[in-house]
């Protein structure tokens, strides 16, 4: 049986036995700087702990051969390095004579494994901490027989996570805005944690799996969180302190009224000359304290926040103001597209939350400065379980783009639902927006080989965790964390395999009787655990009938006659809302070819995004040969039985897990089975009594 203490439970997918193959090795750590500091530190933690050694650069060069005669298992080293043994130095001209210098960038490592031994060589220090965890994930096979040599470099520059925490707790949102992992790792109770530690622990898990950037605050900015940028710059440096050896620049979530509310000035007016040198002169103190301070996260005319509309300026006035004041120090603005109108009348059909995003910013393409970043939600809603992507990736090619996905599950079963993610990001990420054939969402994200050349925003995420002992309450939900970093760093990356890594640095390794069991029970509960949670939740693509508020739980018309935006239209003839061009909003339009065309027609468009696009009769047949009506009520029946399948095979781990995780992950399947036979009672029924259309099978349906 497994004894991992909650300590290791406290080490995620890094638990000590993840450094068992490492850690037995004769190693040598070639190079200078903070992050390679980490490296050895890693290594001689590992090494003390399993026998291994690590020794300091030599003197002169060497052969593989020490000077104490003992062999070398392991080199890892910056170049270009003066010293190096020889089978490390043959890799480093090998490398030079295939790819030449500056081939592996900031952050990318070569890998090779000679018959002396495996060799990981790095042009920046990023590079070898990035290669150390690769070699944790390899394990053994990191040393078996001759590995041909391998480049590994980041498809995005930047792989950030967005914290929606709070300093203050708020009176409705709490620590946390749509956390679900108990309190903030950074803040508590409007002062920062006193004790780092935790945040060095998530610094290292993050490094582990790619990620380089962290947004410390809500990007709902309250008037605490607002003074973080000025009188309270010094709990960001103290936090960026404990990021900075795992390779992680913090940045801040700031308010566009900051002028007026931290400085006193009588407008924010991004035109205005005190403005602007307000933000110059802030920003440079900012540097004065953290000097490598990745930037900005701005949330402006959306859901309350202010914006540079109050002053009748445009999106990109307001970020380039913004982005003046941050280039000087490398420092970049994301500046969020989630713009829309919120206190929109339901009675009025012709306005369309999902064209607010692309009305607003397609038409300034190629305004914005080349540290503006324009992070947009990978969908126009807000992260249903289905959505098509957002026009606005395909309608910018003279602009950074950063997808931003949400990795805290808020309309996805809020971390008490098992619901495995990266298979939808995958689809996201793999989606080629211009038809087969052309970029994918990732490669506009990535940069450099859209339409336009831009440099790429890279791919942000709203983040998971919480000061909760499993980090994301329910412990299942940290692979989700862990294959944001990992598609991030590759977007081609099978999200099966990612989850099969996870499965294997997080329980295997530790299992006694092999791995086997426990990693073919994870996979028949997690592969396919978010089409089991579309299933039994709205149908079709057509998405929300979450409670309002809180969006746990199913109201089929909750949001339906609130300002919201987010309708259905069922009545008793059909359901779906009409964004063609012929007869609704025309929001199929913003498409480029095939997509436009695809989406506007009935015929063609995708069944799981049917009612997100056309409004249609009960009747109407799928391209699955199924009817509407028939088809919400056996995915609403299949999605509970295969929740219950879940449930009855984790029950079959008791014993080969940590005691404290399996306790802890039945009691949310025994929450998740509840609810999901809630959604699909609620669903069923509603749409039985607007239909009056029966089960072709006689199920009940209360
Ligand atoms: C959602 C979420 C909010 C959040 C917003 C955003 O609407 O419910 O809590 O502030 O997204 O992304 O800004």
């Amino acid at each position: 049986m497994n004894t991992a203490q909650p300590n290791d439970v406290h080490a995620a997918w890094l638990p000590p036995e993840a450094f068992r193959a490492l850690g037995s090795r004769h190693i040598l750590v070639c190079g200078e700087g903070t992050l390679v500091d980490t490296v050895r530190h890693e290594a001689a933690q590992a090494c003390a702990r399993y026998g291994g050694r690590v020794d300091l650069p030599p003197p002169r060069p060497v052969d593989a051969r020490s000077a104490s005669g003992t062999s070398y298992d392991l080199v890892l080293a910056l170049i270009p390095a003066g010293l190096l043994p020889i089978t490390a130095a043959a890799v480093e001209v090998g490398y030079r004579r295939r790819h030449g210098p500056g081939a592996l960038d900031e952050e990318g490592f070569l890998l090779a494994r000679h018959a002396e031994g495996t060799v990981v060589l790095a042009e920046a220090p990023a590079g070898l901490l990035y290669g150390l965890f690769h070699l944790v994930r390899l394990g053994e096979s990191a040393f078996g027989l001759t590995r041909p040599m391998e480049l590994h470099r980041p498809a995005m520059r930047r792989r950030m996570l967005d914290h929606w925490d709070n300093v203050d707790v708020h009176p409705v949102m709490g620590q946390v805005e749509r956390g679900y992992a108990g309190g903030s790792l950074f803040w508590r109770d409007g002062a920062r944690q006193a004790d780092l530690t935790r945040v060095g622990a998530y610094g290292r898990l993050l490094a582990a799996c790619g990620v380089n950037a962290v947004a410390v605050n809500n990007v709902n900015v309250h008037t605490t969180e607002m003074r973080l940028l000025t009188h309270r710059l010094g709990d960001v440096a103290a936090i960026a302190d404990v990021l900075r050896p795992y390779g992680i620049r913090v940045h801040l979530s700031v308010s566009f009224a900051a002028p007026v509310a931290l400085g006193g000035l009588p407008t924010a007016d991004p035109l205005d000359g005190g403005v602007r040198a307000w933000w110059a002169d802030t920003t440079r103190q900012v540097y004065e304290r953290v000097p490598d301070f990745g930037g900005y996260v701005v949330k402006a005319d959306s859901e309350g926040q202010p914006g540079p509309f109050a002053y009748g300026r445009s999106h990109a006035d307001g970020a380039n103001v913004l982005a003046d004041a941050l280039a000087p120090f490398g420092g970049v603005v994301h500046w969020r597209a989630f713009v829309y109108h919120h206190r929109q009348d339901w009675r009025d059909r012709s306005t369309d939350r999902a064209r607010a995003a692309c009305d607003h910013f397609a038409p300034l393409d190629g305004q914005f400065r080349d540290n503006v970043i324009l992070q947009v939600k990978h969908g126009p809603m807000d992260f249903q379980p289905r959505e098509p992507i957002s026009p606005v990736i395909a309608a910018m090619p003279g602009t950074r783009l950063a997808v931003e996905f949400q990795v805290t599950q808020e309309y996805t079963g809020q971390q008490r639902h098992v619901c495995y993610l990266a298979p939808w990001w995958s689809e996201v990420l793999r989606f080629t927006p211009w038809g087969d054939g052309g970029p994918t969402v990732a490669d506009v994200a990535a940069g450099g080989s859209t339409a336009g050349e831009a440099a790429g925003g890279g791919l942000v995420a709203v983040s998971n965790v919480g000061d909760d002992p499993f980090w994301t309450g329910h412990p299942l939900a940290q692979a989700n964390l862990y294959a944001f970093g990992r598609l991030a760093w590759d977007p081609r990356l099978d999200p099966v395999a990612v989850l099969d890594e996870w499965i294997q640095l997080t329980f295997a390794r530790s299992t006694p009787g092999g791995p086997g069991p426990i990693r073919r029970a994870l996979h028949e509960i997690m592969d396919d655990s978010w089409h089991t949670y579309e299933r039994y939740t709205a149908p079709l693509g057509v998405g929300f009938m979450v409670r309002p508020g809180h969006h746990y739980g199913p109201d089929v018309d909750g949001y339906e006659y609130t300002p919201w935006g987010t309708y259905h239209f069922a009545d008793r003839d059909g359901v779906g809302v009409d964004r063609t061009r012929a007869s609704g909003t025309g929001f199929t339009g913003q498409y480029p070819p095939p997509w436009r065309d695809v989406y506007e027609s009935v015929e063609r468009c995708p069944d799981e995004l049917l009612l997100f696009f056309h409004h249609v009769p009960y009747g109407h047949v799928l391209r699955s040969g199924s009817t509407v009506i028939q088809h919400i009520y056996d995915t609403h029946f299949a999605g509970v039985e295969q929740v219950a399948a879940m449930r009855r095979r984790w029950e079959r781990l008791a014993g080969m897990v940590d005691p404290g995780v399996h306790a802890r992950v039945r009691e949310l399947l025994d929450e998740q089975l509840r609810c999901a036979q809630e959604w699909r009672d609620q669903i069923n029924a509603y749409f039985f009594r607007k239909s009056g259309v029966p089960d072709a099978y006689g199920r009940p349906i209360p």
